[in-house]
């Protein structure tokens, strides 16, 4: 069977995790979390590509490249969840079955944080599980992925 390629996407911010409000984000950094799934992925015969930036425009030109290539996207938007309506565009333009993941419960948090552009284009949310909410929104993703190819 064909191997999965996945496109992981980290926004604003998470390259500080570990430092970065340790509380509400855990102590794992997150090379610690991408070795993590990477472990996971090498073991199920899937493909993970991860990217980390700070820029808007850097995540939706890396969500545009992929649509040559990838078979699905794993993405924590971090602040651009809740404020990027180009990010949501981007992810609908492309048409690539999602996955939006979130370290917190946002739910739970400040109002401002309850409303995500990501999730209408997602095929679901995993949040509130520290790491292991991207483990199981991989998980989510690529059961999705092989049911289609099924
Ligand atoms: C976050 C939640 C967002 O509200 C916040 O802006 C982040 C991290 C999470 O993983 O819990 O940067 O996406």
């Amino acid at each position: 069977m064909k191997k999965l390629s996945i496109l992981l996407l980290h926004g604003p911010n998470l390259n500080l995790l570990g430092v970065r409000e340790p509380a509400i984000y855990g102590a794992m950094t997150l090379r610690q979390i991408d070795e993590e799934l990477q472990r996971w992925a090498s073991e199920n015969n899937v493909d993970v590509t991860t990217l980390q930036s700070n820029h808007e425009g850097a995540l939706i030109d890396a969500i545009h490249e992929a649509r040559h290539w990838a078979d699905g996207i794993l993405i924590n938007a971090g602040a651009y969840t809740h404020t990027s309506i180009a990010l949501r565009d981007a992810i609908a333009g492309v048409a690539l079955p999602t996955v939006e993941v979130h370290l917190s419960n946002t739910a739970a948090r400040e109002s401002f944080r309850h409303h995500s552009h990501i999730a209408p284009v997602a095929l679901g949310t995993v949040q509130g599980f520290g790491w292991h909410s991207y483990l199981l929104g991989l998980q989510g993703l690529v059961a999705r992925l092989m049911n289609e190819k099924r």
